[in-house]
């Protein structure tokens, strides 16, 4: 793979009032986009914009935007609306609005169409040319629509703007090649390209070297991470790579897929030091037939082998899961094998979904979709079963201690600090706010649904 460098000039950044030009990046969808975020905002730091939190004191507002599921893009049409009062009392504001919606077929023309006060329009395969789109915003004078059909090569050491703290994430690969039947990923971000293995432990050491104690490995597949390389790669041999970095304490990936889990990767994480013993692993459906008709590429016993096989090489090990319901076709009874694969796996927690049809993707074209009311009476159901499993999971922590890394005060309840456990489970504790970045033991005494609340034992 041909690895090519970016360089981002100085430009002129005073707007007339002879003060810096600032930005605002707000960011629709996954942990990518979180990231690519970052890298939007360093370019822009490259070009001399400074960061703002307000709109509405802005010369360059970019919707970074998300389009897996309806709600999703709903948001965003939203603050594009809402944007155009902003433009209309500033016609000087640059608005861009970039990444998975308009990457989709028609949806850039759309948003030129419908929202004339949008200056700039790009995809996932050209973030790294948004200092060339403003430069031409700012000479043609009329919206720049620039969505490239294709994925191209990965661009290396693109400037970056990290939020500060105690965990910083890290893409090893782009695009996913599984073609699941329901999702949109695969046409809006191109298929699989993996990173460097040097230019990862690189970035991951700088991290480590920068103070970051837990680095979030992300990709859509990350299991099938390397398989392109030459010569070829496995996420194994690169989290064994990962866990000698000094410095580092916590290693966590996603998303990996079910079907591509190896033993070898078990293995790995079972023995490696920092690689934390959380297995998202996304089952979607508990029937055969719907799992078939996804596209998963595993059975639901597969997948009942796979997780056995995690709990008995690391009995504590956290399991979480993403589900969809009403996936077109999905009848009682196979509504009924979800229910009893999560009563038998007893998730941790899980992220629950309404199966949301996305134009282009073969389930849009499946007979037999299912009615609303079906849909949300499924979800009510999934959502109370699997609450109750993680309160009692949750319930049955207390007593114990666990390693935390603490992140930070708690927003709801600032005098509170939170951190998570190596099984990600979150944990509310008392103390000084120079426990923050440490890990420290922690005693669960009381247990809610979505976290836990413990007492600081000692410090490691
Ligand atoms: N790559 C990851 C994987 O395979 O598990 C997931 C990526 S996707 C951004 C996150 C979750 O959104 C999926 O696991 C799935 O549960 C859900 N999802 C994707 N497409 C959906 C759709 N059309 N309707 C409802 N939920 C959807
Ligand atoms: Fe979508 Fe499936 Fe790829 Fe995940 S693995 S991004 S659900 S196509
Ligand atoms: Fe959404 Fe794109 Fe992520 S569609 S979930 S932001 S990859």
């Amino acid at each position: 793979m041909n690895k090519r460098d970016m360089k981002i000039d100085n430009r002129d950044s005073i707007n007339p009032d002879g003060k810096r030009f600032r930005y605002h990046v707000s960011t629709f969808g996954c942990q990518m986009n979180d990231r690519d975020s970052e890298i939007l905002a360093g370019m822009l730091e490259r070009m001399g914009y400074e960061k703002t939190g307000e709109m509405n004191d802005s010369d360059i507002i970019l919707l970074n935007t998300c389009c897996v599921r309806e709600t999703a893009e709903n948001k965003v049409w939203g603050r594009i609306g809402e944007l155009k009062a902003l433009k209309s009392q500033n016609p000087d504001l640059i608005i861009g609005v970039c990444g998975c919606m308009p990457q989709q077929p028609e949806v850039g023309e759309k948003i030129r169409r419908r929202a004339p006060h949008v200056d700039i329009i790009f995809g996932t395969h050209n973030m790294h040319q948004l200092p060339k789109l403003i430069d031409r915003v700012r000479a043609e004078r009329k919206t720049v629509v620039d969505i490239w059909e294709n994925e191209v090569d990965i661009v290396e050491n693109l400037p970056s703007k990290r939020v500060a703290g105690v965990k910083a994430s890290v893409t090893i690969m782009y695009g996913c090649n599984n073609f699941c039947t329901y999702c949109i990923v695969p046409f809006v971000r191109g298929r699989e390209r993996s990173r460097n293995f040097p230019d990862i432990i690189r970035e991951v050491g700088q991290l480590a070297g920068e103070g970051y104690k837990e680095v979030m490995l992300l990709g859509q597949n990350v299991n099938s991470y390397g398989k392109e390389l030459k010569p070829p790669s496995d996420f194994a041999d690169l989290l064994l790579a990962l866990d000698k970095i000094d410095g580092l304490a916590r290693i966590r990936y996603m998303t990996s897929h079910p079907r591509d889990f190896t033993d070898k990767l078990i293995e790995v994480i079972a023995e490696s030091k920092k690689v934390c013993e959380q297995f998202h692993l996304p089952v979607q459906a508990g029937g055969n037939n719907v799992l078939k008709r996804m596209n998963r590429g595993y059975t639901k016993e597969r997948y009942l082998e796979l997780a056995a096989k995690i709990r008995a090489k690391i009995p504590w090990a956290g399991i979480t899961t993403d589900l969809i319901v009403g996936f077109p076709g999905e009848t009682d009874e196979d509504f009924a094998e979800t229910l009893d694969l999560i009563q038998t796996v007893r998730f941790d927690a899980a992220f629950t979904f309404v199966y949301n049809k996305r134009s282009g993707t073969p389930a849009a074209e499946m007979p037999d979709q299912i009615p609303d009311e079906v849909k949300k009476s499924r979800i009510q159901k999934l959502i109370a079963v699997q609450n109750s499993i993680s309160q009692e999971k949750n319930l049955a922590e207390v007593g114990r201690t666990h390693e935390v890394l603490v992140e930070g005060v708690n927003k709801g309840e600032p005098t509170l600090l939170e951190g998570r456990t190596r099984t990600n489970k979150m944990v509310l504790l008392r103390g000084e706010k120079d426990l923050i970045g440490q890990i420290v033991y922690v005693n669960i005494i009381e247990s809610g649904t979505w976290h836990l609340d413990g007492e600081l034992v000692a410090r490691c």
